[in-house]
């Protein structure tokens, strides 16, 4: 394995992996065993065929306070980011039903599961919990990570009869901007072929701080440290330059090549900038803390058993081979899966409506914040593009203060997030479940009324 100078996973998560070295497992003797509302109501592994003898792990949990009938309660898929992140890093981190600090668990009160029906799948194969069956297995782009999450997805709502006709929605952070519209898309062309007791029931799609058309997104870097007044008019020009760099290699389809040449710009940028993490210019070091000892509490044989997890598997934040597997990947678009959903229906039956698609990002984030978004969805082909563009950026107050603003036309929202770098809900939990709940349940801001 010959990353680049800095693989691009670190680039994403470094907040969550970088000082994993040093802090000691003092956490992990913690909690021998989960409190109940942290237990997964079901957990293992779900086979993906035709993969041979391949499954990708899962944790769900049930909504708590559903306010719909159960077999009308929406599902929502979370998938992370990396490549090769664990969704468990969200899980006990950012929205699960109980949050991992100081070495404890305790409840979350902003859970995505007070509502809806929450599950995580560690995907791609070799990430997390999910063992790749041999090193060749684990997938090298998202059309094979797409036709894994559509098996593993198959196989989850095969478990409960109930399952299959709740609308569900695909969400995630990062790097599944490219896994969601991926899968997301596979899913509405995939749909008509099969019968009907074996669609997916795929509403829309919400990615956190995501990378979906990088080489749209790689143009914005310098400008974004710039007017936050991190870098200077002549470290500008260095990393423009760095910038079309990445961008002539990504035109040219050397994808390994421009890949390396990103990395480098980041960490340039790092460097230069001197902030502990690109992904949130205002973070505090404590958080890779937090994240470190997550990864002693969760290498404990009792939590592994209660997780339903196998007790051979050594779970990492981010896997360091899959981040490899995936380097020609990196500078790849999932733009056109984007404009799949955004223009065909997911509706399998009626007449073809978009899939809904939703896109957040906290405004502190030089990597893959709201101007990032900008820039790639004026590439964007879609016939409600100027209309979209044009639309009103409606400011958004909750709980008395200012939690961002949301412009939307269409099937497409996009919301910037006050308060908040790559990482939306670890930061603005309060606000962020608002946004997914009235978002999926049309409310507010997110209201059809709404302009
Ligand atoms: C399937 O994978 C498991 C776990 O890696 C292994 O123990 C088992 O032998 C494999 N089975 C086959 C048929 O390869
Ligand atoms: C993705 O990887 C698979 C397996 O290596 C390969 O067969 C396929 O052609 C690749 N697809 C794309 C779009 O690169
Ligand atoms: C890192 O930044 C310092 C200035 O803070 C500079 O002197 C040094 O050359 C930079 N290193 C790299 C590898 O860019």
């Amino acid at each position: 394995m010959a990353p680049p100078s800095r693989p691009f996973y670190l680039v994403h998560v470094v907040i969550f992996v970088a000082v994993s070295l040093s802090v000691t497992a003092a956490t992990a003797t913690a909690a021998a065993v989960l409190p109940r509302g942290a237990l997964p109501t079901k957990s293992g592994y779900l086979p993906i065929p035709p993969a041979a003898n391949a499954s990708l792990y899962f944790a769900f949990y049930e909504a708590t306070e559903p306010v719909t009938p159960p077999a009308t309660t929406p599902l929502l898929v979370w998938l992370e980011g990396g490549p090769g992140c664990s969704g468990f890093l969200s899980n006990f981190l950012q929205i699960g039903p109980y949050l991992f600090a100081g070495g404890s668990l305790s409840p979350n009160p902003f859970a995505w599961n007070r509502r809806f029906g929450l599950l995580f799948i560690d995907s791609p194969l070799g990430t997390g919990f999910s063992v790749a069956p041999s090193p060749a297995a684990i997938p090298t782009n998202q059309s094979v990570v797409a036709d894994h999450v559509l098996a593993a997805l198959q196989s989850f709502l095969s478990l409960e009869p109930s399952f299959r006709a709740r609308p569900l929605y695909l969400t995630g952070e990062s790097y599944a901007g490219k896994t969601i519209p991926a899968a997301g898309a596979l899913i509405v062309a995939t749909n008509p072929t099969l019968p009907e007791q074996k669609r997916i029931n795929l509403r829309g799609v919400a990615i956190g701080n995501g990378m979906t058309h990088p080489v749209a997104e790689v143009t914005t870097h310098a400008d974004i440290a710039y007017f936050m007044g991190l870098i200077n008019a002549k470290q500008k020009r260095a990393a423009e330059a760095m910038q079309a760099e990445a961008v002539a290699l990504t035109r040219e389809e050397r994808w390994r090549e421009a890949s390396a040449a990103r990395a480098r710009l980041m960490s340039w940028l790092e460097n230069a900038t001197g902030v502990v993490t690109l992904l949130d210019v205002e973070v505090q070091q404590s958080v890779a803390v937090m994240a470190a000892g997550l990864a002693d509490f969760l290498s404990t044989a009792e939590v592994k058993a209660a997780v339903g997890a196998r007790p051979d598997v050594a779970w990492e934040a981010c896997s360091a081979a899959v981040g490899a597997a995936q380097e020609e990947d990196v500078m790849k678009s999932a733009k056109r899966d984007v404009e799949a959903l955004l223009r065909r229906g997911a509706s399998p039956t009626a007449t073809a409506t978009p899939t809904r698609v939703l896109l957040y990002e906290g405004i502190r984030d030089v990597g893959n914040g709201p101007v990032c978004a900008e820039a790639w969805l004026r590439e964007l082909e879609w016939d409600g593009l100027a209309a979209f563009q044009d639309a009103g950026r409606a400011v958004w107050r909750s709980g008395g203060g200012l939690a961002g603003y949301v412009q939307r036309h269409g099937a497409l929202v996009h919301v910037a997030v006050y308060g908040a770098g790559h990482f939306v809900p670890y930061s603005q939990g309060r606000v962020a479940q608002e946004m997914i709940e009235d978002w999926v349940f049309r409310k507010g801001l997110f209201s059809a009324a709404t302009v």
